[in-house]
């Protein structure tokens, strides 16, 4: 397929990271990491290693009982993290650099401490009492309907103050938002528009899939068939089919009214819209691009996530994103985020850079997570000392492991916090050598491999929006496709195994390694066939006839 020559846009070229600002790095010395520790890092994220845009994770006001992702002020900073001031510092300092600010916006569910809940739940005939979704208890005192929290037990929770139950998708602490009501409508929309105004780039938008529940409240039927809602399985939550619960047809309403918000703002633009939108029904995922290309700009696409690590699953993964996506739509791909558990630590660390080739040279924009392009792995927490309230409530370590602290250098708390101060996780055994600092100097790094592959990928219109062709009668455990824009032309070759593969030059002329992830194969010429050797990847120019 190959791209038209308009001009990309700069979320359809651009490579997004993500920045979980309590693990990046702590200014203050308080263990927790905060924006001002963001601003420390901006040279680094531009320039040693060359990312587009910063993908923040929450930093509003909030009691933290999901580490920011219960929300007590839309638009404010909570101290923890600083305040307006430290957040415009931070704006202006990453458009200096050239790179957009993309906000975490949370609309499903705010805090218990939102005033918003306060009011609401003060009394029934409070006028805010229907911004939230509240119902009575059945005549026989059984709950509402048979929803479940995705954290886990009914996601009702019992008021006894006014003799009602609340609905809670994730924490009691997180009661959901009544999108039915305009007046709910505005006020989030509203948020938005503050931001945008401020001069953020975009937003991701958390757990859009969980907004517009049916109305009646009607029960989920019961999933006979074992269908997986989304790339991992979720025992308890998967008893039930999610028709009246998530991924309503009535959503598409609302992502189109905030991608208006974001029209609204078209000359300064453009911006972005990315929904953390958890479907594995690939057709209907993708339905939420919009009918018109009016919702979403990008879905996130968590299918490498979920599936094998395995040549045949990554390439049907990413034929079936050339099928389903609608003409105009641009795709994305993702390798971890702060709720997974690390790539390196899933797949191993030779598999790792196998991957982050893949990331950054499949068509379509990569999030980044920090950390990854260091390799970082998942580090464990003692049970009796997990954060993670999902962990706490399943009595597992929860998202802990993949959220502890970056590591920038060799100091004894790698340079996250201040040496004598405990950091709110515990940080990676080994951080002496994965660090950011020593990774930079040394050639063969996983981090030096990331920064070639980013700027490699940032100098060649073919990597970046140009055509995508696989490549066929390779052998099994290899997965080969170009990347083409007219005569600039590259050939990625993977090999998921750890056996060397040989593979035949596909019909060119000839072609130049510019890139292994072995990072020892720099210029070496191909003529007919080549050696992957086991758990290596390489970029392949093309030289044409
Ligand atoms: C999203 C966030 C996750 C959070 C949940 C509830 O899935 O990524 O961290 O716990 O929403 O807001």
């Amino acid at each position: 397929m190959e791209q038209s020559d308009q001009q990309p846009l700069w979320w359809q070229s651009g490579v997004i990271y993500q920045i979980y600002p309590r693990s990046f790095r702590d200014s203050d010395g308080n263990g927790t990491g905060d924006l001002a520790g963001v601003i420390e890092k901006l040279d680094y994220l531009s320039d040693a290693l060359g990312v587009d845009a910063l993908w923040l994770s929450p930093f509003y006001p909030s009691p933290m009982a999901d580490f920011g992702y219960d929300v007590a002020d839309y638009c404010a900073v909570d101290p923890l993290f600083g305040d307006l001031d430290t957040f415009d510092r931070l704006l202006a300092g990453a458009h200096e650099r050239d790179m957009r600010v993309i906000i975490d916006f949370v609309p499903n569910h705010s805090s218990d401490q939102h005033l918003w809940f306060v009011e609401s739940r003060s009394s029934r005939d409070n006028p805010k009492r229907d911004w939230y979704i509240w119902a009575d208890a059945k005549p026989d005192g059984a709950l509402p309907n048979n929803w479940l929290s995705i954290f886990g037990g009914p996601a009702w929770q019992w008021d006894e103050a006014t003799g009602q139950y609340y609905l809670h998708t994730f924490l009691t602490e997180q009661p959901d938002l009544n999108w039915h009501n305009p007046q709910v409508r505005t006020a989030m929309l509203d948020a938005l528009r503050f931001w945008l105004a401020r001069g953020v780039d975009g937003f991701r938008i958390d757990a859009i899939h969980c907004v517009m529940k049916d109305r009646e409240l009607r029960d989920n039927p019961p999933n006979t068939e074992g269908i997986q809602l989304i790339h991992r399985p979720q025992p308890e939550y998967d008893s039930q089919l999610h028709v009246y619960d998530y991924a309503t047809d009535e959503l598409h309403g609302v992502l189109r009214e905030i991608r208006g918000v974001l029209d609204e703002f078209v000359a300064t633009g453009p911006w972005v819209g990315i929904g953390e939108i958890h479907v594995f029904d690939w057709p209907k995922w993708a339905s939420y691009y919009g009918q018109q290309l009016d919702e979403l700009h990008l879905p996130f696409n968590f299918g490498l996530l979920g599936i094998e690590w395995d040549a045949a699953s990554v390439r049907e993964l990413v034929v079936e994103m050339e099928r389903v996506i609608p003409p105009g739509g641009w795709p994305n791909y993702v390798l971890g985020n702060h709720d997974e558990p690390r790539i390196a630590s899933r797949i191993g660390p030779e598999q790792a850079r196998v991957a982050m080739m893949l990331l950054l040279t499949l068509r379509g924009t990569p999030t980044i997570y920090n950390g990854d392009e260091l390799g970082m792995f998942d580090v464990p927490v003692p049970l009796d000392a997990v954060q993670d309230p999902w962990g706490q409530h399943t009595g597992t370590m929860g998202r802990d492991p993949e959220r502890s602290p970056m590591l920038w250098n060799a100091s004894p708390s790698a340079g996250f916090t201040t040496p004598d101060v405990t950091p709110w996780l515990p940080i990676e055994d080994g951080y002496e050598l994965l660090n950011v600092e020593a990774q930079l100097a040394d050639q063969t790094s996983m981090l030096t491999l990331t920064r070639r592959l980013l700027s490699l990928r940032r100098a060649s219109r073919a990597l970046t929006t140009g055509g995508y062709q696989p490549v066929d009668g390779v052998p099994d455990d290899c997965f080969i496709w170009e990347r083409i824009s007219g005569a600039d032309r590259y050939l990625i070759a993977l090999n998921f195994a750890s056996q060397p593969r040989t593979l035949a030059f596909p019909a060119h002329p000839s072609g130049t390694i510019v890139l292994s992830t072995h990072l020892d194969r720099d210029g070496e010429e191909l003529l007919t066939t080549f050696e992957l050797r086991p758990h290596e990847g390489c970029v392949i120019h093309v030289v044409p006839l």
